[in-house]
């Protein structure tokens, strides 16, 4: 018997700061006719001293785990896909596993630029219809706003802060993830990167006089780019699953600037109105922007179960692709006081191994 890897449940987490595009013409020669007509945006969100991705990341797996009566105990996997993790090492995922009190789950980041969520989906539903994991949390979070540089205008409009989640769960009857397509042109690697803080340039003084611990981006090449695999992913993988293009409901674009969406509209033949949108109040959120815009998307009933709908991204690398679900909606929550229960017992399990590890270290240096 086939198995299939349903969304069962969807989180969302967006600091509360908001950043007008008012604010930034304060900051860099801009404005907000400017920065609207090119581009959509009109403001986004920046994470708060204290707020990191993996804070982010945690809230909105939380909200996820609730909405689909999944305990942190019954993850099998749990992926972040992120270009802006705490650290490069550990796993920004195994922070999130801790915080969760996913005891059981194992933990790992996915590096695919702006592309990392339909990547990460793609693995971990492939894993569960394997057989392989049963359930699995899929992230996409972000703090983009301690990466970009804002003194350039060039780029510092353009991105906030958010992260989304999705449960994934193994289920018999048909639905959920059903199949992906997945590129990768690396020859376009300058276009868009973030040059020191790797092996290649460590950090230096001389880097940072260079502000190379800054996102760097052709723009112009990048929406030439964007514009073109946006409208080849979603047509791939809508005929890889053996569907039409009238068969869509609608499509999650990754949210960088309204003019590509649109050009994709045009180039696949359709209204604006089946894109779900919501650059103009969180601009480009990376990883995040697919699963917040289904997130409220799904919240405002405007997606609806059995309907298809494709993921489309692009972004550095450069690495695109697209995935085709088809749309389940949440389990009945099961069993909420016994999650309330294990949660707090999964954290203070969390804490003394902690504790463990401090006086476990204390005594090896001899203090
Ligand atoms: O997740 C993937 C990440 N990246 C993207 O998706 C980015 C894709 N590219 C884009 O969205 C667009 O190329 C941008 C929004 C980045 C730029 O829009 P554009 O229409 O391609 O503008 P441009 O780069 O051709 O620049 C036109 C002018 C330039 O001035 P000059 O040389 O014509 O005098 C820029 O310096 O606009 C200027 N400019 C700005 N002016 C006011 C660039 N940024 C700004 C700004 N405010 N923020």
């Amino acid at each position: 018997m086939s198995r299939y890897a349903h969304i069962i449940g969807w989180g969302h987490a967006v600091p509360d700061q908001v950043l007008t595009n008012d604010d930034l013409a304060q900051r860099v020669d801009t404005s907000d006719e400017w920065i609207r007509t090119r581009t959509g945006i009109r403001e986004r969100r920046i994470a708060a001293p204290g707020e990191y991705t993996s804070t982010l990341a945690t809230r909105a797996a939380t909200e996820a785990l609730r909405m689909a009566g999944v305990h942190p105990r019954e993850v099998d996997l749990i992926v972040v896909a992120t270009n802006t993790p705490d650290y490069i090492f550990p796993a920004t995922a195994a922070l999130v596993q801790d915080a969760l009190g996913a005891g059981r789950a194992g933990a790992f980041d996915l590096q695919a630029a702006c592309t990392g969520f339909v990547y990460a989906l793609t693995i971990a539903a492939d894993m569960i219809k394997a057989g392989g994991i049963d359930t699995a949390l899929v992230i996409g979070a972000e703090t983009l706003s301690r990466i970009v540089d804002w003194e350039d205008r060039n780029t510092c409009v353009l991105f906030g802060d958010a992260a989304g989640a999705f449960v994934l769960q193994a289920a018999d009857e048909p639905g959920g993830v059903l199949t992906s397509v997945l590129h990768a042109d690396g020859s376009g690697a300058e276009l868009l990167m973030l040059p020191t803080c790797g092996t290649r340039n460590p950090v230096s003084h001389k880097a940072l006089d260079q502000r190379m611990q800054y996102m760097k981006m052709n723009g112009r090449e990048v929406f030439r780019f964007a514009t073109r695999v946006m409208n080849s992913a979603t047509r791939e993988v809508v005929e890889k699953a053996g569907l039409t293009l009238d068969d869509i409901a609608w499509i999650a674009p990754h949210q960088a600037n309204r003019r590509i969406i649109e050009a994709a509209a045009k180039a696949l033949k359709r209204p604006m109105d089946d894109f779900l949108l919501n650059l103009d109040r969180y601009g480009n959120t990376s990883t995040a922007s697919i699963p917040l815009a289904i997130y409220e998307a799904a919240q405002a009933g405007r997606i609806q179960p059995g309907q298809y709908g494709v993921l489309v991204a692009f972004g550095a690398g450069l690495i695109w692709g697209a995935t085709l679900v088809q749309w389940t909606g949440p389990r009945p929550v099961a069993k909420p006081p016994r999650v309330r229960w294990h949660r707090r017992l999964a954290q203070v399990g969390s804490w003394l191994r902690r504790a463990r590890r401090h006086l476990e270290g204390r005594l090896v240096r001899g203090g």
